[in-house]
């Protein structure tokens, strides 16, 4: 098979437009065109928790596939090509189509990394698919994330310090929803202050953490009743073992719009105690990232400090 050829169509293909449901209707029409001894060649979208049927080319297919089942949801779990010569060897397979043999299962990842959609090509015969088809197909499958538009999360962007980041970071990076997130400095009157500035000449920056969302899975007024449960909203200038202005928590946004609903989140959160609150709630003035080493510091350091008990 002449992937170098095939993947060149597909270029030609996504150049004239991006938006997914388009660019997958071409695709699986070009895989059906091109791929000898195929009977099923198409797309499922991630929706929720798992996989909701898209264009594809053969036989009627299930709809929806949950994460927990399938060759389909065995990539989308792992975020990685399944490869699968035997289908009725693996555990959970589902048959769409009972002429399916064999099968090859390669995840779409948006700019996060993470899964977005999985590419599902399904053979008659036994071990169809080669070493060489798998890395053919997945050089096709990067084609197509290059491309691909309308099919990624919409994102947003929420500041929120709650003592010191390295706990507060995993946090975050734990949640479903959650894209991408970075520890800084944020609101503080010197630039690009360094950690020992930060730390021992109080320079009044505040530990923070940035957290890029996806509001449709993860809305905001959740996401801060998520923060609530991890801070001491009273304490201030302090959390867990940790005193000093950096660590005061607060509540930075750079969305007006998101205002008012971190100002209804907080008076709701002040009717629960019966001593003021001392979260912020200011727009965003500035953020510094961190040195390399803060970032995803308790991935690096697992039995590190950390004032959140996981
Ligand atoms: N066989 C797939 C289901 C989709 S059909 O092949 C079209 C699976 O086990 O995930």
């Amino acid at each position: 098979m002449d992937y170098a050829l095939l993947n060149a169509q597909m270029e030609a293909l996504a150049r004239e437009e991006g938006w997914y449901v388009a660019l997958f209707a071409n695709a699986s029409a070009l895989l059906w065109e091109s791929l000898p001894d195929i009977n099923w060649a198409g797309f499922y979208v991630v929706r929720g928790q798992g996989l909701a049927l898209g264009p594809f080319q053969g036989k009627i297919a299930c709809i929806h596939i949950p994460r927990e089942k399938g060759v389909c949801g065995a990539a989308l779990r792992e975020n990685k090509t399944q490869l699968v010569p035997d289908v009725h060897a693996f555990p959970g397979h589902i048959a769409c189509d009972s002429a399916s043999r064999s099968e090859i299962v390669i995840p779409l990842r948006d700019r996060h990394g993470r899964a977005a959609a999985v590419l599902d090509i399904d053979s008659p015969l036994l071990n169809r698919f080669t070493g060489q088809d798998r890395a053919g197909l997945e050089a096709f499958a990067h084609v197509l994330e290059r491309a691909m538009k309308g099919l990624t999360p919409m994102e947003k962007t929420i500041y929120l310090a709650g003592g010191c980041f390295w706990g507060c970071q995993k946090y975050f990076d734990l949640m479903d929803g959650v894209l991408e997130t970075e520890v800084g400095y944020a609101n503080g009157p010197v630039p690009n202050p360094t950690y020992e500035q930060v730390k021992h000449e109080h320079t009044g920056h505040a530990e923070t953490v940035r957290v890029v969302y996806d509001p449709a899975r993860l809305p905001l007024r959740e996401l801060l009743e998520r923060y609530f449960q991890v801070i001491d909203p009273t304490a201030v200038n302090h959390q867990g073992e940790d005193y000093g202005i950096q660590y005061r928590t607060g509540i930075y946004f750079t969305d007006p719009a998101d205002a008012a609903t971190v100002t209804a989140a907080l008076n709701d959160l002040a009717r629960r105690f019966d001593r003021p609150l001392a979260v912020e709630n200011l727009p965003l003035e500035n953020f510094y990232p961190a040195e390399e080493y803060h970032q995803k510091y308790l991935e690096k350091h697992p039995d590190g400090y950390c004032h959140i008990h996981f």
